[in-house]
């Protein structure tokens, strides 16, 4: 199987660290952001030419299938018909207009219509803005101050949403926020037993997916014990379904778990890779979200509102969800097998759309225990760097993502690649694990 190699993107790199900065995961620069961990694998390519579908071609001609979706946005396939003819109809109408366009009321509607528990849509870019905007209406809604997060649950980079020690940001932005672990409603209400009539509302994605850790579905009855607990106790439930959203159900993925939070932030897939995101809510939250003054110069554009319309529809029309979770459990079950055919233990976790990957052979990979400085070492990230260069893009610390565009062809190379792969790393390791 042919091995890629990046010149090309390796000196366009050297370049860059040249004229931009870059972050505490890429020191050296050129790279920011959730674009720079992947600039120091092994392997990696750094930049794109092209792409359609389920794929892209990186500078130096090489194809990859891609899990990765843009890290999310990426839902109906790149380049999706429907989706870029959306887009440019708006775009010669109008984008960004000292009013606003009419497609803005439709997608309201489409979403309230969609959403079981929306009776409002607000529009917005990236997902960081709902969910700041979701916890000052929280704040708004009932005169109270801390908000609950799950320990490594991410929303965004708004200092309140970091963690402690983050460059520039203040321990008081932190101090109204308690975390809890995943899947422990007796620790919320102790939390709220701790700080009575001062917790304004609970924030947290439908399932636990943080990065380099295993990915954790609710435990049954979860999310029902936290609904009423909140209730009871008048606090504003919030899902942050920025990256899981539309890939469970269209209806929002709290009803595939069956809840109903008071608001629910949506990003990423929302607009197949144009920027848009919106919060939805429930008529008691609607008062509260009149008290709040957000905004920002783009958040009207209305070519990203079309093409959201266009997602949506299409997404309905192909019943996406159901279609994602069956072509991510075929691709992974596949994958397992391949895995077990090699002698490796290939654990697969969270939904089956945006399936999290380690080989468990090695019980502690060094990411574990090293944190970000463990990135990339170790036996499950060198068979992510095989299969990165062969043509499957994965990434080694973070869930995969798949898309209605990826084919029963996908699969099939995928396996190929991954069968490859794996006899790569044994010859890596031999017996070691
Ligand atoms: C669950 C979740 N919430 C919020 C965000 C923040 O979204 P954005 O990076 O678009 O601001 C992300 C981004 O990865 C996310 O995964």
């Amino acid at each position: 199987m042919k091995i890629y190699r990046q010149e090309t993107s390796r000196s366009l790199y050297e370049r860059a660290k040249k004229v931009i900065p870059g972050c505490p995961f890429c020191p050296e620069g050129g790279m920011y952001g959730h674009y720079s961990t992947s600039v120091s694998a092994r392997g990696n390519p750094v930049y794109f030419s092209t792409s359609r579908g389920s794929r892209f071609v990186d500078v130096d001609g090489n194809e990859y299938i891609d899990y990765m979706c843009a890290y999310g946005p990426m839902i109906l396939g790149y380049n999706h018909p429907a989706v870029d003819q959306a887009a440019r109809e708006q775009y010669l109408k109008g984008n960004t207009v000292s009013l606003a366009s009419p497609v803005m009321v439709e997608l309201a509607e489409l979403l309230v219509e969609m959403v079981s528990i929306a009776d409002w849509a607000f529009f917005s870019k990236n997902g960081a803005d709902p969910t700041n905007l979701s916890v000052m209406a929280a704040r708004a809604a009932t005169g109270r101050k801390k908000i609950v997060a799950i320990e490594g649950g991410y929303h965004g980079t708004t200092p309140w949403m970091q963690d402690a020690g983050s460059g520039g940001t203040l321990e008081e932005e932190r101090s109204s926020v308690i975390r809890i672990p995943w899947n422990d409603p007796g620790r919320l209400q102790s939390v709220i037993d701790e700080n009575p009539d001062d917790i304004a509302g609970f924030i947290s994605s439908p399932y636990h997916h943080p990065v380099i850790f295993d990915n954790e579905l609710p435990e049954d009855g979860f999310w029902q014990k936290v609904e009423a607990i909140c209730r009871k106790n008048g606090i504003v439930l919030i899902v942050d379904d920025v990256r899981a959203g539309f890939r469970a159900d269209l209806s929002g993925s709290s009803t595939y778990f069956g809840f109903k939070p008071d608001l629910i932030c949506f990003g990423k897939a929302l607009g197949n890779g144009y920027p848009i995101s919106a919060l939805v809510g429930t008529d008691a939250m609607r008062d509260a979200v009149n008290h709040v003054f957000y905004t920002g110069t783009q958040f009207f554009n209305a070519a990203p509102m079309a093409v959201a319309v266009a997602t949506l529809t299409e997404l309905k029309n192909i019943n996406g969800p159901a279609s994602m979770l069956e072509s991510g459990k075929k691709l992974t079950d596949g994958l397992v097998r391949i895995a077990q055919s090699h002698g490796y233990d290939l654990k697969v976790s969270g939904l089956p759309s945006m399936p999290y990957l380690r080989i468990a052979n090695e019980a502690v990979p060094p990411v574990f225990t090293e944190g970000f400085s463990g990135l990339h070492k170790g036996l499950h990230a060198d068979w992510i760097s095989e299969c990165v260069q062969r043509g499957a893009y994965f990434l080694d610390y973070h869930n995969h993502f798949i898309s209605t565009a990826h084919s029963e062809a996908d699969l099939q190379r995928t396996w190929d690649i991954a069968d490859d792969a794996f006899a790569a790393v044994k010859r890596i390791y031999g017996d070691r694990f």
